[in-house]
This record gives structure tokens, C-alpha cells and sequence, in this order.
């Protein structure tokens, strides 16, 4: 498939999702309620208006929230690798925006649609994970394909920045599969090119590590000192994690967390 809108282009993932889309010569466009906060770096030349330019994704305006410029953004469009989510509120609109987004490409002449999920959603019963599986049955029910990852490297890392603004880092005494948004979207580039509805198999990080440590790898390799305190909490959502509800067996061959942190903290070793 060639041409390719990515919703969320923005975001963590949708960045590395568009600048390797179109490295692989696809035309690649980007959907965003900013287009100027776009990475020039991953994304080079992108006019939130006017002409489409000979090179560089295009990133357009539009809210998967109302449906505001979707049906520009969609014009024309072989496939959508949905990224997009209202990550910091716990997905508050993210039903709304896939059916905004299905309803508009329905109209759009019913490109193919991948949507990134979370390995787990339908064993934890996390709010934020009930609100990605309703969203999957919606895929589902359009034809669409789904793609469940676990934690990007670069949500952990966030996970241990926000813990070690304590005296003591609190840290989940549970285990965790970090990956690579890189590998995660070189798959969706290998699903892309056999499109089909359904689950594809899930993917997951080349190891489970013990959040605890992964804090303390962090630390370390930041310069800090601070303790890092394992903690459990009550409840079905934690307990699903203790688990390991959110891991899989499906594990990519790398980078690992440890080349994660050295790209972060040059001299943090890497793994053997
Ligand atoms: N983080 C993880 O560890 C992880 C693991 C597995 C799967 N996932 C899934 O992967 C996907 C991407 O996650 P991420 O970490 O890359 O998210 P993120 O960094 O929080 O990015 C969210 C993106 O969604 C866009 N967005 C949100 N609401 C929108 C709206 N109403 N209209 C248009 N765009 C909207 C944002 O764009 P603008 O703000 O520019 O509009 C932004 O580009 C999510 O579905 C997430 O559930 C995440």
C-alpha cells in the first residue's frame, strides 16, 4: 500500500511510523489537531497548508475528535495506521475518534485501517484499556486490522522520570516488556504490505525486566543516587500486571532497553 495516512503522527510512535513510511517511498501523510508541532528532523518540509511539496510527508489539520478535516486528510488514501489517542486522558475521546475516523473513511471509499492497541487490554481491566478494546471491536467491525504492542521504550522511560521527582522512587513491583517504537513500526511498514482484518500477532520487547530495576538502570544512568522503592497495590487492575496480563511471548529481537539508555546517557553499557 502507498498511500498511507497516519493518525497521530505527532505522537511517540506516529513519528518514527511516518518518517519510516516514507523513507520505504510510500506517500505518506500525517494527522494532527498542531501540524506545526511536527519533528522537521522525522518529518522535513511540512506546510500545514497549501500545495503538497516533492518531498516530505505532509502532516494535515483535523480533530479525530469532531471529525474536523478528516475527510481532506483521508481524500484519496489506500490505508490509515491509526496511532492517534488521548494518551493523557486515559482515552477520553478515543471512541468517538475511531468512530469519526471509520464513518469518515467509509465515505472515503474504505481504505484499510490498522490500529495500534496495547497487549493485554482485554485481560487488565484498566480503564484506559477498556476504552482500546472497545476501539478494537469498532476496527473489527469495519474490517480493519489490529496491532497490539507493549510499553514503548520511551513511556517507561517517563514512567521512571516522573518516580525519581521523589526523595525515593516508587516503582511498580511488576514486570515489564519494553520495546522499541522503531521495531513497532517496522512491523506496521511488514503489515502494511500484506494488509489484513483481524489481530496480527502481538509484539512485544525482547525481554521482561523487573520494573524496579529498569528505575534503577534509569538512575544510574541519569547520575542519581535514589533509592528505588518496589511498591503493590491493591486492586484486579494491579494485580492483572503482577501477572504479567501485559506480556507476551512474541519478542523482538531488539534494540533493548539498555541501547535505549545509552542513546539517551551515552556511556550506560549496553547489552552484550
Ligand atoms: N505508550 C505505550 O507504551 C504504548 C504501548 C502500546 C501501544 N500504544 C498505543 O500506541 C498509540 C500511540 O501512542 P503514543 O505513545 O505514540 O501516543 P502519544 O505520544 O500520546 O501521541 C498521541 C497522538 O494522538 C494525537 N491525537 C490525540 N487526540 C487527537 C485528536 N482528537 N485528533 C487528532 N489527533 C489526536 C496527538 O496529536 P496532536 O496532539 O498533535 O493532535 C498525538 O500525535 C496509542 O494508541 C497507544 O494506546 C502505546
Amino acid at each position: 500500500m502507498n498511500r498511507i495516512l497516519v493518525t497521530g503522527s505527532t505522537g511517540t510512535l506516529g513519528r518514527p511510523v511516518i518518517a519510516l513510511l516514507h523513507r520505504l517511498g510510500a506517500d505518506v501523510r500525517g494527522l494532527s489537531r498542531h501540524p506545526s508541532h511536527s519533528s522537521p528532523a522525522d518529518s522535513p518540509a511540512l506546510p500545514a497548508d497549501g500545495p503538497l511539496p516533492a518531498a516530505g510527508p505532509r502532516t494535515f489539520r483535523g480533530d479525530l475528535a469532531t471529525g474536523e478535516g478528516l475527510e481532506q486528510a483521508l481524500a484519496g488514501m489506500e490505508a490509515v495506521v491509526h496511532c492517534a489517542s488521548d494518551t493523557r486522558r486515559m482515552g477520553r475521546t478515543d471512541l468517538q475518534a475511531t468512530r469519526n475516523l471509520l464513518d469518515a473513511a467509509g465515505r472515503a471509499g474504505h481504505p484499510y485501517i490498522l490500529f495500534i492497541s496495547i497487549v493485554g487490554v482485554d485481560r487488565i481491566p484498566y480503564p484506559y484499556y477498556r476504552v482500546k478494546l472497545r476501539a478494537e471491536a469498532l476496527i473489527e467491525a469495519y474490517g480493519g486490522g489490529i496491532l497490539r504492542a507493549t510499553q514503548f521504550h520511551d513511556f517507561v522511560l517517563g514512567g521512571a522520570r516522573l518516580a525519581a521527582r521523589l526523595p525515593i522512587a516508587l516503582a511498580p513491583d511488576v514486570d515489564v516488556q519494553p520495546i522499541s517504537t522503531t521495531t513497532v513500526a517496522a512491523r506496521i511498514a511488514d503489515l502494511l504490505d500484506d494488509p489484513r482484518p483481524g489481530r496480527a500477532p502481538d509484539l512485544g520487547g525482547p525481554e521482561v525486566l523487573h520494573t524496579p530495576d529498569v528505575f534503577r538502570s534509569y538512575l544510574t544512568a541519569a547520575g542519581s543516587h535514589r533509592p528505588v522503592l518496589p511498591i503493590r497495590l491493591p486492586g484486579a487492575t494491579f494485580g492483572a500486571f503482577r501477572r504479567g496480563a501485559h506480556l507476551t511471548p512474541h519478542r523482538s529481537p531488539g534494540p533493548h532497553w539498555s541501547d535505549f539508555l545509552q542513546n539517551h546517557f551515552p556511556g550506560t553499557p549496553t547489552t552484550p
